[in-house]
């Protein structure tokens, strides 16, 4: 007898990995899940449902979540039938530029997204999952969990604080037979980077000096759109990787999608002192720029692929 389908929840389904995800697991010819896809603003409902198709109000539903507040993440966890099997923490919000010139707001709004809005999420669903000592906490964190990156300083700290907090929670989860994974892409092309564009090209950065401005706007940006050109992933992509992960049966604390960035993450790997990693980010970035170029374009190619190990571990 085939086994019951498993509940799985989503957040941020408006767009990008959220919404491909619940449309591949809502439409899972096997029909292993009961997808409960849910954003923030039900009005952006329109592109999941027409890529969800015949799925939607079968395997698919939509719920309204805004991972920033208590009342929206208990009114949607009450609206469900049955338990949460598996949660899926997908939404979040990028940041970039000069420090100095973000308000302390913004930063605000990126912790209380990508962390607390993370960690309400885990909170609302634990103790089911405990009384029933069974269940999967997947977690869409980035490389920039693992690594800083020049000019996200405030969204890696976000991702870095996931990392910590699920690698701690994962201990004790395991005495009640539950899962943490956290999936770790680098660059994907979704609408992310142009929301992060728009908000740049928008931005002033007031109280920054003109030479970090200058360095962010002539060095960073370009060296960023180049990076997204030559490894961003599909969100199809990172989906499959998370589909992997959720029908594991072993499934793995951490799991890093793309096989192209890893000699990036490589470089603090092989040196835990953090040394060569800033070091020659800095270079690249600020000395090197020309040959920062032509290295993105040999790890699109694959050239510098085969030297590492695409399950490398990582610090
Ligand atoms: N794209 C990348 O390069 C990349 C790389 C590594 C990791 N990631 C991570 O992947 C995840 C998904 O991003 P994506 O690339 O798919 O970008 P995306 O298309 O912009 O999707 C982000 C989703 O999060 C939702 N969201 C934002 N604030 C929310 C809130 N308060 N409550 C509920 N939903 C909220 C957005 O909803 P609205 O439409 O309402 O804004 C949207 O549905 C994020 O956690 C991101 O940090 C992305």
């Amino acid at each position: 007898m085939a086994a019951a389908p498993r509940t799985v929840l989503i957040s941020g389904c408006s767009s990008g990995i959220g919404l491909e995800l619940a449309v591949q697991l809502a439409r899972d010819p096997r029909q292993r899940y009961k997808v409960v896809a849910t954003m923030r603003d039900l009005g952006k409902k329109g592109p999941l449902e027409a890529a969800a198709g015949e799925a939607l109000g079968q395997t698919l539903t939509v719920a309204q979540l805004d991972v920033c507040s208590d009342e929206s993440v208990a009114q949607c966890l009450s609206s469900i039938q049955g338990e949460v099997d598996v949660l899926v923490n997908n939404a979040g919000v990028g940041l970039v530029g000069p420090l100095e010139g973000i308000s302390t707001a913004a930063m605000q709004n990126v912790f209380d997204t990508n962390f607390f809005g993370t960690v309400r999420l885990v909170k609302a669903v634990l103790p089911a999952m405990k009384r029933r000592r069974q269940g999967h906490i997947v977690v869409v964190s980035s490389v920039m969990g693992l690594q800083g990156v020049v000019f996200n300083d405030i969204y890696a700290a976000s991702k870095f604080a996931l990392e910590g907090f699920f690698e701690s929670l994962a201990i004790q989860l395991l005495q009640f037979n539950i899962f943490i994974s956290l999936v770790e892409p680098g660059p994907v092309i979704t609408e992310f980077e142009g929301k992060l564009l728009a908000q740049v090209s928008a931005a002033e950065f007031p109280g920054t000096d003109p030479e970090t401005l200058c360095y962010f706007r002539d060095l960073y940006l370009p060296a960023s759109r180049d990076l997204f050109r030559s490894v961003g992933q599909s969100p199809q992509d990172v989906v499959q990787a998370i589909v992997k992960v959720i029908n594991s049966s072993r499934p793995p604390l951490r799991r890093q999608p793309n096989v192209r960035y890893s000699p990036l993450t490589m470089l603090k790997a092989v040196h835990p002192s953090g040394r060569l990693y800033v070091l020659s980010s800095h270079r690249l970035l600020f000395r090197w720029p020309r040959l920062l170029n032509l290295g993105l374009r040999c790890l699109a190619c694959g050239c510098l692929r085969s030297q590492v190990s695409p399950d490398s571990p990582h610090p």
